[in-house]
């Protein structure tokens, strides 16, 4: 796809990997609707982007509602008078798969799965209609293999890449333009273990469990030592460019654990887990 003139809408676009890919896409001459949970960032961001010269507008928006999504493609047409690509990025992570409450899960799954959920069903008919489009849906690496400490975000990792590999192939199957890409990023330098900021105020006790806590102090310092967001931004301006389904930032590692499954299914050992190499591309 030729950007330069389009609209793009990112969600989660206020921090990290997405507020990195409104920045590059504002310097291709890419129209922006931003949307997030997050006020007060939200309209830093568009403040930022609009000092380096974008045309980008804010919405604030909880992905895990369908109303607001959809709200968020009404923003775009009313704005700029369409929409042709979307970028389903808002996540969430927390949750290990023993003894994590079920309103955690529900949380974390609302937030990751519906979220991608809602901006399909909000986007592609639009993008059918006109012919062209492009969809991003954010996976992980934790969505190419089980993570010990992780397993709310791995399912809901899990079913992104899944829904994506599905709707890659319905919109093949249609015969028109549009495309689906899906981003499968090992660690990445934001504030995604710092996710308990945005968590119903109901759920927040959870973040004083020992183990929790043990996990997101982990997690936090292999973030730290992750790449930066404006690699993945311009990995995914080059898929949405391209045509290109995977998006692997840390291709290394997404190829040994999807090996390392093969062997295991064959009767092999277990797939270890590497967090160093998730660190690098
Ligand atoms: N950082 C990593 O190492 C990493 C690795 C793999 C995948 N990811 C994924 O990348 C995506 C972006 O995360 P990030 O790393 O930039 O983290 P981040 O916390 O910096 O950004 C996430 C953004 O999503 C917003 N958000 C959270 N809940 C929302 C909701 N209900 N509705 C709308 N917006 C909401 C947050 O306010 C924030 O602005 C997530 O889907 C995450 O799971 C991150």
């Amino acid at each position: 796809m030729e950007l330069r003139g389009k609209t793009a809408v990112i969600t989660g676009g206020a921090s990290g990997i997405g507020l990195a890919t409104a920045r590059q896409f504002a310097s291709s001459g890419v129209n922006l609707v931003l949307g997030d949970i997050e006020d007060e960032p939200l309209q830093a961001a568009v403040e930022s982007l609009r000092a380096e010269g974008a045309k980008v507008i804010g919405v604030r928006c909880d992905v895990s509602q369908e109303v607001e999504v959809a709200g968020l493609r009404d923003a775009a047409l009313m704005e700029f008078g369409g929409a042709h690509v979307v970028f389903n990025n808002a996540g969430v992570a927390a949750g290990a798969a023993i003894g994590t409450p079920k309103k955690i899960w529900d949380w974390v799954l609302g937030v990751n799965i519906n979220g991608v959920i809602n901006g399909i069903n909000a986007f592609v008919p639009l993008f059918l209609e006109q012919n062209e489009g492009h969809v991003v849906n954010t996976g992980s690496l934790a969505g190419l293999g089980g993570v010990p400490g992780m397993g709310a975000y791995c399912a809901s990792k899990f079913a992104v890449v899944g829904i994506s590999e599905t709707l890659f192939q319905e919109l093949l199957l249609s015969g028109k333009n549009v495309g689906a890409s899906v981003l499968c990023p090992g660690f990445v330098r934001t504030r995604i273990f710092e996710s308990e900021r945005n968590m119903p105020s109901e759920l927040r006790s959870y973040n004083e469990d020992p183990t929790a806590r043990a996990i997101s102090e982990i997690a936090q310092s292999v973030v730290n030592a992750g790449i930066d967001a404006s690699e993945v931004a311009m990995a995914v301006e080059n898929a949405v460019r391209t045509n290109r389904f995977w998006i692997l930032t840390h291709e290394r590692a997404a190829i040994r654990t999807t090996e390392q499954r093969l062997a295991w299914m064959k009767g092999g050992e277990p797939m270890g887990i590497n967090l160093d190499a998730a660190t690098r591309p």
